[in-house]
Formats: C-alpha cells, sequence, structure tokens
C-alpha cells in the first residue's frame, strides 16, 4: 500500500482534515479487502456444496455424500416444532395394535423400507437419499413425537410421502401405532416377517409366481419385500 505523507505543521488549519481523509481512506482500502475475502470464501463454499450435490450427474443411483447427510438430517429438526418433537405417544402398544401396525408397514411402507426395516428394496436402492436403515440408533434416537410429524408429513425432497392425507393410511391413530412399530423393528422375529410377506403388495405377475411356486420368498418380483 503506497502511504502518501502529508506533512503539515499540526497547528495548519489543514492538517486535521488531511489527516482524516488518510485514515477514512485506509479503513476503506481494508474493508474492501475483507470484503473480498469473504465474497472469495462464499464463493468456495457455494462451490464446494454444490459439487456436493451435483455429484453423479443428478442420477439417483448415487449415494448422498456425508456432509449432504449432515446437513439435510440438521434441516429436517430444525424444520419439526418444538411442541410436535415432544409429543408423547397417546397409543397404548397392545398386542393387536402392533399386530394392526404391522401388516399395515407391510402393507404401506415395505416397498421402500423392506418388512425389516432396513432399506434394501429395489426401490429404496433407487430414491436419493436412500431409506435408511430404521433398526439403527439414528432413526431409534429420534422421539416418538419426530417419528409420528415424519409419517404424517412426509419428508420434502425425498421419497419420503405425507401420510396425513393419504386415503388408505387411515387416521392419526394408524400413525402412532406405525411409531409402536418403529420401535418395535430391531425385535422383529421371522415369523412377524413371514406373516407381513403375506400383506406386501402384489401385483399379478407376483401372484402367479407364487401359485406356480417360484416365487422367491421375498427376494423376487419388484421389490416391494425386502432383499433379505
Ligand atoms: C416411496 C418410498 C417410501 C415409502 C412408501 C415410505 N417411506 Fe419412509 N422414508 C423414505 C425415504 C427415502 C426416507 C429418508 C428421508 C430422509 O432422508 O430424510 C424415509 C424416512 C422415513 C423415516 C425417518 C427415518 C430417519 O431416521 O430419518 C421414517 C420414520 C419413515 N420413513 C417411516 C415410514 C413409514 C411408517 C411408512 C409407511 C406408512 C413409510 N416410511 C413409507 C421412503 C419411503
Amino acid at each position: 500500500m503506497k502511504r502518501r505523507v502529508i506533512v503539515r505543521p499540526l497547528d495548519s488549519p489543514l492538517a486535521a482534515p488531511a489527516l482524516i481523509h488518510y485514515h477514512t481512506r485506509r479503513a476503506m482500502k481494508r474493508r474492501t479487502l475483507v470484503g473480498i475475502v469473504v465474497a472469495l470464501l462464499l464463493l468456495g463454499v457455494m462451490v464446494a456444496v454444490a459439487a456436493s450435490i451435483l455429484h453423479g450427474g443428478l442420477s439417483s443411483r448415487a449415494k448422498p455424500t456425508r456432509i449432504e447427510t449432515v446437513i439435510a438430517r440438521y434441516a429436517r429438526h430444525l424444520a419439526i416444532p418444538a411442541n410436535a418433537r415432544l409429543t408423547q405417544n397417546p397409543v397404548l402398544a397392545s398386542t393387536e395394535d402392533l399386530r394392526d401396525a404391522r401388516l399395515h408397514f407391510a402393507d404401506h411402507c415395505a416397498i421402500c423400507h423392506g418388512n425389516d426395516g432396513s432399506g434394501e428394496t429395489m426401490i429404496g436402492g433407487g430414491l436419493y437419499p436412500k431409506p435408511p436403515d430404521l433398526r439403527l440408533p439414528q432413526t431409534q434416537n429420534l422421539t416418538d413425537g419426530e417419528l409420528y410429524w415424519i409419517i404424517e408429513n412426509g419428508v420434502r425432497f425425498t421419497g419420503m410421502p405425507a401420510f396425513a392425507s393419504g386415503g388408505g393410511h387411515g387416521g392419526t391413530q394408524d400413525s402412532w401405532k406405525l411409531v409402536h412399530f418403529i420401535r418395535h423393528l430391531p425385535h422383529l422375529t421371522a415369523a412377524e416377517r413371514i406373516e407381513m410377506e403375506r400383506y406386501n403388495p402384489k401385483g399379478p405377475n407376483d401372484q402367479e409366481e407364487e401359485q406356480r411356486g417360484i416365487g422367491l420368498g421375498g427376494c423376487g418380483g419388484h421389490g416391494f419385500r425386502s432383499r433379505k
């Protein structure tokens, strides 16, 4: 920076304005420099985020990057109102309610999440982001209210639909029952899973295959059932 030194006797009437002018210009230059550095940093962050989102040519076959997952989950956390998050499950889980929820899950949710909640289905694997394994802590650590909110409202920009107004879904009670079932998923028994398979939506081809005995017991068809 070129410093222009202005020598004037201090008692000169011109000295004070000249000094003010000099300092103002210096402050302005520094501010411009800080502005440029901040703009460059912001641009860098934007390029990194864009590269992170656009990877894989926007194909749904790609897996979200770690940073995208962290940002998306945090954004979803912020989007769920605190009072919704803290709502307690009003439905007591009777054996009958649990069975209802399990068969409901087989009918409406397993197409993406799999009967066992692993998310390993053809449809699930083709989504971006993929449905997470509902048995793992990242889901199990969500509150009942949060799980309920997600089922009722869905998650925008993902394949997770809102079931609040879904014709065949039933009412809010059904969503609360599903919350109980999600808690039960880590302990799902083989017998329960086999029963669920009978309630998985099937097209005429699947039914025909089953009748001819060439069904793969939950592995074939169009991934309506868990691959496991
Ligand atoms: C068309 C596919 C699809 C269907 C059908 C579907 N889901 Fe999802 N679900 C997803 C996807 C994708 C996500 C991941 C959303 C995200 O990343 O925030 C998800 C996320 C969730 C989550 C949050 C888990 C977590 O840890 O973030 C819950 C709970 C859930 N689904 C429950 C259900 C229930 C219950 C049903 C049935 C009533 C259902 N889903 C039906 C695709 C689906």
